[in-house]
């Protein structure tokens, strides 16, 4: 089955999906995006995704594309299209084609793109056995909570650890934890307390982050939002990533350092079964 693609309007063959040379998201990376997973055929935390699509657009003067309901109508369509039940839906929103400038001239139509990726989310070995990350210096620009496709020291980081086996990049800054390559870290103290950096233009606003800490704040949790140091990280008990594309994460060692007993911890693994039943539970299924 070939895989149909949403372009600016159209739904079209992959093979038939085209843009401009000229467009500004290939020329600057000028552009925002978002991926929302899709589990049992239903979109998760897909509100929270939308509402930071809008917020990150809003940041960089770039006007939504569309109407919320109707971006929620292109990825149904691109759902049932496809056929997906387990995977992620990626947008991506730029500025809009024009001759190269730095200066964006007023009033541009911005390109809007969407396409589905299969992906097995739930059942992936790392979801289950847990991964290892290694710590990577973060050379990222100054305002991380826009989600911009801007993502060169991404690539690189996550090559750099690739390469040597890692399955994630933590980013550290000043002997500070700042998040994942493409996903938010979490650590459990000895005194089992959860700790995740605080929102602010440092890392971005992670949707499952925020899924997470509600369940966690339910179960009655010791919860810190502040900044936790490579050498914390080290000593944790347990520590877990959270991305749309790799749910909740283990994390069962951080550089060359085993975290608790190298297996996933049994907070993480409650916290990734709560997870699962909230999201079977708090959407309707597209297919
Ligand atoms: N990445 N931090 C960064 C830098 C990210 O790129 C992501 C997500 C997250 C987690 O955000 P959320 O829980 O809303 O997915 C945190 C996506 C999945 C990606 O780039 O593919």
């Amino acid at each position: 089955m070939t895989r149909t693609i949403y372009v600016n309007g159209q739904y079209v063959a992959e093979s038939e999906a085209k843009l401009s040379v000229f467009d500004r998201g290939f020329l600057f990376a000028d552009g925002i995006y978002e991926v929302s997973a899709v589990i049992d055929g239903r979109l998760i935390d897909n509100d929270l995704h939308l509402a930071r699509l809008e917020r990150s657009l809003g940041e960089i003067s770039i006007p939504m594309p569309m109407t919320k309901p109707e971006i929620v109508e292109v990825q149904t369509q691109l759902m049932i299209r496809n056929e997906l039940r387990e995977g992620v839906v990626y947008l991506q929103v730029t500025r809009g084609t024009a001759e190269r400038d730095f200066g964006f001239p007023a009033g541009l139509r911005p390109t809007f793109v969407a396409f589905t990726q299969e992906k097995n989310l739930r059942n992936a070995p790392s979801v289950i056995n847990g991964v290892a990350v290694d710590i990577v210096p973060d050379i990222r620009w100054g305002r991380r909570d826009i989600k911009s496709t801007m993502l060169l020291a991404q690539v690189l980081a996550k090559s750099s650890a690739k390469r040597k086996g890692f399955h994630e990049a933590w980013l550290a800054e000043d002997g500070y934890v700042t998040e994942g390559a493409s996903s938010t870290a979490f650590i459990l103290d000895k005194n089992n307390v959860l700790i995740t950096r605080p929102n602010s233009q440092s890392v971005l606003p992670g949707c499952t982050r925020h899924a997470i800490l509600q369940i966690a704040e339910e179960q009655g949790l010791g919860i810190e939002e502040r900044l936790f140091t490579v050498e914390e990280a080290f000593e944790a008990r347990e520590a877990f990533l959270t991305s749309a594309s790799s749910l909740i994460t283990p994390v069962i060692r951080i550089s060359d350092r085993t975290i608790g007993n190298g297996k996933p911890g049994p907070v993480t693994t409650h916290l990734q079964t709560l997870y699962l039943d909230l999201a079977r539970t708090s959407s309707e299924p597209v297919l």
